[in-house]
């Protein structure tokens, strides 16, 4: 049933991984704190009980990884408002280890997260948004893509194709009136290291990599050092870039966020000695 009360002009943002203490959390808040209609999902109510009674959200379970949630949060969401005026495609995994040696399941995984579960909801919302001629796809990168380093292939390579099919899609959907958004965090204070470290754990002894174990294992709170950017900072910023009548096709903001894309235009062997350095491979 539609919303009688819903306001036409007010945007409807739909957002993935919005558990509390992560961006797609702050970024919801962002966003109701300007005057839009959020329907916010993680995977699992319980990880957003805080906005439960607030009526500015509307909470619903999505696991991007399946197809059944995905058309069960977009049936809730067209239901109750008609639309979806904004899709944030923010749910994210890291996967930390050495190329030669993670399970490829691991790494199968962390894709069908970061990169298969961002397309399953763009090819949900599109045809939507089509139909107004209308809308902002926005999907969170990471600056990582922007200069790979060890340990965390897995990750940077699913980010990477994050980039790339965000950068063919601005080009397909332009025809239909639908901007599309890659927002580049630099190092930003979330849930990412500690939810890293538990996909670790459950990762077999590394064999020619064993020596390397302690530096492996700080990969995964790499982004989450004293100078890291307050989650809210970075979700205001980046709540105003997305909210702008035509916003910029690339958005970067956080900590280390210049610095990165310095590396990204640094000759390969200059790259590669700052990152074996800094990363002790
Ligand atoms: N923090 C940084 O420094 C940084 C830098 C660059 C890019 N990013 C990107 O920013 C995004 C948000 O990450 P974060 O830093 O806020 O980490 P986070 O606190 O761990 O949040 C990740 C969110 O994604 C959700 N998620 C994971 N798998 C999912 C699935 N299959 N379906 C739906 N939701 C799922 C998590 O849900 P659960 O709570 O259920 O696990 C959580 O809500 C990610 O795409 C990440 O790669 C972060």
């Amino acid at each position: 049933m539609m919303d009688p009360q819903q306001d036409l002009n007010q945007p409807v943002v739909l957002i993935t991984g919005c558990s509390q203490g992560g961006i797609g959390h702050s970024m919801a808040r962002a966003f109701a704190a300007k005057n839009c209609a959020v329907f916010a999902t993680s995977r699992s109510r319980s990880t957003m009980a805080d906005l439960e009674h607030d009526s500015r959200f509307f909470l619903h379970e999505l696991d991007v990884k399946s197809d059944d949630s995905v058309r069960r949060a977009l049936d809730a969401v067209i239901s109750r408002f008609g639309r979806v005026d904004i899709l944030v495609n923010n749910a994210g995994v890291q996967c930390v280890g050495p190329l030669p040696e993670v399970p490829l399941s691991a790494i199968q995984s962390t894709y069908e997260t970061n990169v298969f579960g961002s397309l399953r909801m763009v090819q949900a919302v599109v045809p939507h948004m089509a139909n107004r001629k209308q809308g902002k796809i926005v999907n969170i990168g990471s600056v990582t893509a922007m200069a790979s380093g060890p340990w965390s292939g897995a990750y940077t390579s699913s980010k990477a194709a994050l980039h790339s099919l965000t950068d063919t899609l601005r080009l397909e959907l332009s025809n239909f009136g639908i901007d599309v958004v890659n927002i580049v965090p630099g190092a930003i204070k979330s849930n990412i290291g500690n939810s890293a470290i538990a996909t670790y754990n459950c990762m077999p002894e590394w064999k020619l990599f064993k020596p390397f174990e302690a530096a492996i294992q700080d990969r995964a709170y790499f982004s989450q050092r004293t100078k890291s950017t307050p989650t809210d900072e970075f979700a205001k910023h980046t709540v105003d870039a997305i909210l702008k009548k035509k916003p910029p096709a690339w958005f970067s903001y956080g900590h280390y966020s210049t610095a990165m894309a310095i590396m990204y235009h640094l000759p390969l062997c200059v790259r590669d000695f700052i990152l074996k350095k800094a990363m002790k491979c």
